[in-house]
C-alpha cells in the first residue's frame, strides 16, 4: 500500500519519479506527489491519480536531480492535498514520504507537542518528520542516528525515504515490514517500494533489510544497521522482462494478464518438472521432510486465499494429508493451536501482504516449518519462509489478480503430486499422467483465451446494469466460485457471493428472482449431476444462468448462456474455468466504463493490517 520512490543522480529526476509513480500507482491511487531538490526542496501534490499531480507541475521547470515521490493509499486522514506526501517537518529541514502505519503515533504525537511541534496533516506520517527533526536537533549527531533514534521510538511498519535540507545529494532510506529495493546504475541510484518503477533504468538492486537504513548518493550508496555502523549488502540482479511492466499494446493491464497465463503457466511448471519429473527440491526442502507431514496449513489472503481452497481440496484427495485453509487475519489473533509436525503454506503474490507476513511469524514463533509459494523475488515472506517456490508469473501491474493465481494454482498441483508420489499414493503411471496433463495446461488455457473471449464480451453488455451476482458449484467448482465472484466484486462493484451450490437452499435461495445472475461451474463429474439439480431450482425461480462446464458434462439446456471448456483431469479444472471467470469480471467493468486495473479503495500490495 502506497508507492514510495527516489532517484539521485545525472539526469533531471522529475521524469524518473512520475515515471516511477506510474508504474506504482496500483499501490494506492488516492493522492500523489513529489519533492524535487534543486538548491531548495520544492514540493507539489495532488489529490486523485497521477495525472492530476502532472498537470499541476506541467508548466513548471523542475532541473533538479534529486528527488523524491510517493502515491498513496489512505489510512490515517482522508485522501486530500494536505495529507498527501511528501511532509516537511515544522521548520522544512526534513522532508519525507512513508509507505506503512505508524501503531503509536498518538504517542509521538503527545510527545512532539511537548516540544512545541505541531501538526498540519491527518496522517501519521507527519510525526515521523517531526521526530526525525527532533532527533537530529537534539542530538546533533548526523542524518543515521536521527533516522536509528526515530525507528527505535516507532512501532508498526515503514518504508521511508528522506531528504535532510542540510545534506543536500543525499537521500536517506530505512524500513521494517514495509517493502524497498533500491537500484543502481552509471545514472545514479534508485529507490522503490516495487521492481517494475526502476525496471526500465536497471535490473541491478540491492535488498534492505528490517531496521536498516542507506544513504543513497549520486554514484553509490551506504548501508546501515541499527547501531549506525556501515555494512555490506549484496547487489542482485532482477530477473524481469521490462516488456512485463508495460502494457504492450493491450488496453489494460488485466487483459494483458488474462492473455499471459498460459505462457507464465507454461514457464512455472518448466520451472518445476524436466523429462517427467518433478524437482521442487532446490527450495531446500527435502523428500524426507516432505514425506513426514502430518497436517498441512495454507493460510493467505483475498484471491492467494482461494488458491488455498482449491489445494486444500486437491492436497487432502491426492496425498490423503489433512489440510486447514486459513484466512491470514483471522490465524494470527486466534491462538491457533499448530501441529508440531505440521508444514505451514503461506501463499502471496506480492509476498509482503502485513497479515500474511504475520501468520507466517506466528507459524515460526511456534516452531512450525514454513513454506512460502511467492512471486516478488526477495519480498520480506520470501526472505523469512524457510523455504521458499516462486512462481513465475512476473510482474503482476491489475489490482486484481489473474496470472499470479494461475501460477499458484500451478505450483499447489506439483507439490500435490510430488508428496502423493513420496507418500506412494499414486503410482508411477499416475504420476506421468498426471505431470503430463499438467503439462497440456498451458495449451488449454490458450484455447479458451481463442475461443471464448469474443461469446464472453458480447454476453458481457448484457450484465453490466445487473445489481447481483451468484457463482455456485461444488467441490473444486465450489473453491473456483469464490475467486471468479471476488474478481467480478472488486472490479466492477457488481455485488456479488460465491455458494457451495447445496448450501443455497439454505438461505441464499431467497434472494433469486427473475434475471438474478447466477454462473454455474461444472466440472467435477463425480457431483456434476447435484449442481445441475442446483441450477434447475435457480432457473425454475427466474435465474438467468451462465453455465461454464467441461466437454463431457451438457449444460446447454439449463443456461441461458453455456461455456464449454476442455476436457482435462479432474484436479486441473480451476487452471481452466477460471479464465472464463476473469474474463466474465473485466468485460462487464469496461462495459460500465470503470478504471478496471485501478478499483477503487484496493491497492495491489495489502501490507497493513
Ligand atoms: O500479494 P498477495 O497475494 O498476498 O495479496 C493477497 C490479496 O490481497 C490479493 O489476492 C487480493 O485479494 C487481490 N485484489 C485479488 O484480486
Amino acid at each position: 500500500m502506497c508507492g514510495i520512490v527516489g532517484y539521485n543522480g545525472k539526469n533531471k529526476a522529475v521524469n524518473i519519479l512520475l515515471d516511477g509513480l506510474e508504474k506504482l500507482e496500483y499501490r494506492g491511487y488516492d493522492s500523489a506527489g513529489i519533492a524535487i531538490r534543486d538548491k531548495e526542496i520544492e514540493i507539489f501534490k495532488a489529490k486523485g491519480k497521477l495525472v492530476n499531480l502532472k498537470d499541476k507541475i506541467a508548466d513548471k521547470e523542475l532541473n533538479g536531480t534529486c528527488g523524491i515521490g510517493h502515491t498513496r493509499w489512505a489510512t490515517h486522514g482522508e485522501p486530500s492535498e494536505n495529507n498527501a506526501h511528501p511532509h516537511s517537518s515544522n521548520d522544512g529541514s526534513i522532508t519525507l514520504v512513508h509507505n506503512g502505519i505508524i501503531e503509536n503515533y498518538h504517542e509521538l504525537i503527545d510527545k512532539l507537542k511537548k516540544h512545541k511541534y505541531k501538526f498540519y496533516s491527518d496522517t501519521d506520517t507527519e510525526v515521523l518528520t517531526n521526530l526525525i527533526d527532533y532527533y537530529y536537533k537534539k542530538y546533533k549527531m548526523g542524518p543515521i542516528d536521527a533516522i536509528n533514534r526515530t525507528m527505535v521510538r516507532t512501532r508498526g511498519s515503514y518504508a521511508i525515504a528522506v531528504l535532510f535540507k542540510d545534506h543536500p545529494d543525499e537521500i536517506w532510506v530505512a524500513r521494517k515490514d514495509s517493502p524497498m529495493i533500491i537500484g543502481t546504475n552509471k545514472d545514479g541510484t534508485y529507490l522503490s517500494s516495487d521492481v517494475p518503477a526502476i525496471l526500465k533504468y536497471t535490473k541491478k538492486v540491492y535488498y534492505i533489510d528490517n531496521l536498516e537504513a542507506a544513504c543513497l548518493k549520486k554514484d553509490k550508496v551506504i548501508f546501515y544497521n541499527l547501531n549506525g555502523d556501515e555494512i555490506e549488502k549484496e547487489l542482485k540482479e532482477i530477473k524481469w522482462d521490462i516488456s512485463a511492466a508495460e502494457k504492450e499494446g493491450y488496453e489494460h493491464f488485466m487483459i494483458k494478464e488474462i492473455n499471459e497465463q498460459p505462457e507464465v503457466i507454461k514457464k512455472t511448471i518448466n520451472n518445476y518438472i524436466y523429462k517427467n519429473k518433478i524437482d521442487i527440491y532446490k527450495s531446500g526442502i527435502t523428500e524426507e521432510e516432505l514425506k513426514s507431514f502430518k497436517q498441512i496449513y495454507i493460510v493467505a489472503c483475498g484471491s492467494a486465499y482461494h488458491v488455498g481452497v482449491c489445494a486444500q481440496y486437491v492436497l487432502e484427495d491426492l496425498t490423503r494429508i489433512p489440510v486447514r485453509v486459513e484466512i491470514a487475519s483471522e490465524f494470527r489473533y486466534r491462538r491457533p493451536i499448530l501441529d508440531k509436525k505440521g508444514l505451514v503454506i503461506i501463499i502471496s503474490q506480492s509476498g509482503e501482504t502485513a497479515d500474511s507476513l504475520a501468520a507466517l511469524r506466528e507459524a515460526k514463533s511456534q516452531g512450525i516449518k514454513t513454506l512460502a509459494i511467492i512471486n516478488v523475488v526477495g519480498s520480506s515472506i520470501a526472505r523469512e519462509a524457510d523455504y521458499v517456490l516462486y512462481t513465475l508469473a512476473g510482474p503482476e501491474i491489475a489490482v486484481a489478480t489473474t496470472k499470479a493465481f494461475s501460477t499458484q494454482l500451478i505450483v499447489f498441483y506439483i507439490l500435490a503430486i510430488e508428496i502423493a508420489r513420496i507418500k506412494k499414493k499414486i503410482t508411477e503411471r499416475n504420476y506421468i499422467e498426471l505431470i503430463e496433463e499438467l503439462e497440456n495446461i498451458p495449451y488449454k488455457a490458450k484455447y479458451i483465451l481463442d475461443n471464448l473471449t469474443r461469446g464472453i464480451q458480447k454476453i458481457a453488455s448484457k450484465f453490466s446494469h445487473t445489481k447481483d451476482a451468484f457463482y455456485i458449484g461444488r467441490n473444486l467448482d465450489y473453491a473456483i466460485s469464490l475467486e471468479g465472484s471476488l474478481k467480478l466484486k472488486e472490479v466492477s462493484y457488481i455485488h456479488s457471493e460465491a455458494y457451495a451450490a447445496g448450501e443455497l437452499k439454505h438461505g441464499t435461495i431467497s434472494l433469486i428472482e427473475d434475471n438474478t445472475l447466477v454462473i454455474g461451474i461444472v466440472t467435477q463429474e463425480e457431483v456434476y449431476e447435484k449442481t445441475i439439480s442446483n441450477l434447475v431450482e435457480v432457473k425454475s425461480r427466474g435465474a438467468y444462468i451462465i453455465g461454464i462446464a467441461a466437454e463431457n458434462i451438457d449444460v446447454s439446456k439449463i443456461s441461458d448462456f453455456a461455456l464449454t471448456i476442455p476436457k482435462t483431469n479432474k484436479y486441473f479444472y480451476p487452471s481452466l474455468s477460471v479464465i472464463p471467470l476473469q474474463l466474465i469480471a473485466y468485460y462487464i467493468t469496461i462495459d460500465r466504463g470503470l478504471d478496471v486495473d485501478k478499483p477503487r479503495n484496493l491497492a495491489k500490495s495489502v501490507t497493513v493490517e
